[in-house]
């Protein structure tokens, strides 16, 4: 880690915010070369995940109002567990203690007492001072940033724990412009904010960091995913039963037969493992060093009810990349319920329906005399109870309970009725499928696994093997020498090249080897290098069509690949679409061998 951390900071992929002021934990600046990975990377995210899928993207507030966090129940429920040290007074997560001292892999299933007792038996110790941690209290902490709207006492908001909600509270909105037709998808890429306890490693835990996640809304009972065009997708899966067995790895099975089998117990679960696992591998993460982990079920937030991550190793450490949820109908279920609007869809029928409706109309100035101040629950009671079972209205008396006491009521006196009525449609809450992705993780992943050391002329290099689609820069342009034309020559291509939006760097200083190794340790997978010959071919081609009175073409170059550091010669006229191309993936570099 010290290796990438050094390097990230020295070549500006990233490093702490805010140096100069002595800086605050948990936040990172990305600079040059990192926040062009991170843009490719959103961009790779976006054309999978919403272009490509039929989906749209928004763009909603950061400061959100605080009764949106209390109809969401993060408010109430997303905490984490913390223990502050009686010396220095240093906070920690009491969780990761006991997981990084024991077998433990999963202590934030654990009540606190249960945790504070671990801590206590395995003697644990304050990482910053070493004080005796045994018999300190441990305590659930909300993760949300406090803040106000306005000036005085304003009005309560917080700084928002994940993008998802401003999908599910525009919900009224968005479904009109998906003409209320399910399934559609939102999505979002911006910044989420949680105030850890203890931030660390960089960008794997910080307090702010970008959030890449679609809330795809279906009707349950309807709609299907696109299997077969995951068909072929060996998903490395790794069980909530699997981890409770001891000693049992992840295994590889199809979306199908995850399915089949009953590992995955959801077919747009399924789906979205596969095309996840598919982008994983296109922006760089290794597959050797990646699985899918199903949440234990004391492990899952409070809205999933079945959720897996996608984790990659990193150091020795699995880091969870993205989360695949089934978040169900909770989050439209508790708006709904908190706010005047409708978060449902109008599904028309096919056909209209001839169904029978079951009403009651209790007739209060019976029940008002009769049960005084609990007639109002009487009559909410006979209600629930008709939808539930209108056989318990076939006698001349039915009888409900409420606040534990037993009220009869004549059914003469309920307005009980069953009537035929024709439907042309119902109303449904979607239900949600969520994947969502911490872009800082998987940039830092990425970075993780791309770095090699290897061997070139004798001479140790490090290289950043990362994909051309997601490297910041897509190609190096040098002259041999800045003379004789050629640094004319390479400027006038590098300026041509940026004209046709593609990512170039020029460097004419040091020799030409130091030039490659600057490029290999940054990750450019291309280095192009005009040289004598490239002036020689293009006085010699431009003779030749001005004979023929054909479009003058320029000279040649020679194309270095990074990786093999095998060199090419080609036309700088063919560079720009080539290019384009080997950063698309649409030709490989053995095809111009
Ligand atoms: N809307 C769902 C949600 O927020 P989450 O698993 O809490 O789910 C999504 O967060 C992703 O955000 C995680 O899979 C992880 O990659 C990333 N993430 C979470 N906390 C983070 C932190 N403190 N620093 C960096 N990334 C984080």
């Amino acid at each position: 880690m010290s290796e990438l951390i050094e390097l990230a900071k020295r070549r500006g992929y990233f490093f702490q915010s805010n140096e100069a002021y002595g800086g605050a934990a948990g936040f990172y600046t990305y600079g040059p070369q990192g926040a062009s990975l991170k843009r490719n990377v959103e961009e790779a995210w976006r054309d999978r995940f919403v272009v490509r899928e039929g989906n749209v993207e928004i763009d909603a507030p950061t400061v959100t109002p605080e009764p949106v966090f209390e109809a969401s129940g993060h408010l109430d429920g997303f905490d984490d567990m913390l223990v502050e040290c009686p010396e220095c007074g240093e906070s920690h997560r009491a969780d990761h203690l006991v997981e990084d001292a024991s077998d433990v892999e999963d202590a934030e299933t654990y009540p606190p007492e249960e945790v504070a007792e671990l801590i206590a038996d395995l003697d644990l110790e304050c990482p910053s001072c070493g004080a005796d941690l045994a018999g300190e209290s441990v305590e659930e902490f909300n993760l949300m940033f406090e803040t106000g709207i306005g000036p005085g006492s304003g009005q309560a908001a917080y700084l928002r724990p994940e993008t998802a909600q401003g999908m599910f509270v525009e919900f009224p909105r968005l479904k009109e412009y998906a003409r209320n037709q399910l399934p559609f998808g939102v999505a979002q890429i911006g910044n989420g904010y949680r105030n850890e306890i203890s931030p660390r490693n960089a960008l794997l835990r910080a307090r702010e960091f970008t959030m890449a996640e679609l809330e795809l809304f279906v009707d349950p009972e309807e709609d299907r995913p696109d299997l077969d065009a995951v068909a072929d997708v060996e998903l490395p899966l790794y069980s909530a039963a699997r981890q409770e067995a001891d000693g049992e790895e992840y295994q590889y099975l199809t979306p199908q037969a995850a399915l089949d089998e009953g590992v995955v117990n959801g077919e747009w679960v399924a789906y979205f493992l596969a095309v996840s696992k598919r982008w994983f591998e296109r922006v760089g993460v290794d597959m050797d060093r990646f699985r899918f982990r199903q949440h234990l079920p004391g492990e899952l937030a409070h809205y999933a009810s079945d959720c897996w991550d996608a984790e990659a190793e990193v150091d020795g450490d699995w880091v969870e990349l993205e989360g695949v949820a089934n978040r169900t109908d909770y989050d439209l279920e508790k708006h709904a319920k908190h706010s005047d609007e409708n978060f449902t869809v109008f599904k028309q029928y096919d056909e209209p329906k001839t169904v029978e409706r079951v009403t009651v109309d209790p007739d209060m100035s019976y029940l008002g005399p009769e049960f005084g101040g609990a007639a109002a629950d009487v009559a909410d009671a006979l209600e629930t109870l008709a939808e539930r079972d209108r056989a318990a209205f076939d006698d001349d008396e039915v009888t409900v309970e409420v606040d534990g006491e037993e009220h009869a009521v004549p059914v003469e006196k309920t307005g009980f009725s069953v009537d035929e009525v024709t439907e042309s449609g119902e109303h449904v809450t979607p239900h949600v499928i969520e994947p969502a992705f911490g872009v800082g993780r998987v940039v830092y992943s990425v970075l993780a696994h791309s770095l090699h050391t290897d061997e070139v002329d004798d001479e140790e290099r490090q290289v950043l093997r990362l994909p051309p689609e997601v490297a910041p820069t897509t190609v190096g342009v040098f002259p041999m020498m800045d003379k004789d034309g050629m640094g004319e020559l390479a400027r006038d291509l590098a300026a041509d090249l940026r004209a046709r939006g593609i990512d170039v760097t020029y460097d004419d200083s040091g020799n030409i080897g130091r030039r490659y190794r600057r490029q290999d340790e940054v990750g450019t997978p291309y280095c192009v290098t005009v040289d004598y010959e490239s002036l020689e071919d293009g006085e010699a081609r431009r003779a030749s069509d001005s004979a023929s009175g054909d479009e003058p073409r320029a000279g040649t170059v020679t194309l270095r690949e990074r990786d093999s550091t095998d060199q090419v010669r080609v036309a700088i006229d063919d560079l720009p679409h080539l290019l384009a191309d080997l950063r698309a993936g649409e030709r490989s570099f053995d095809d111009l061998r």
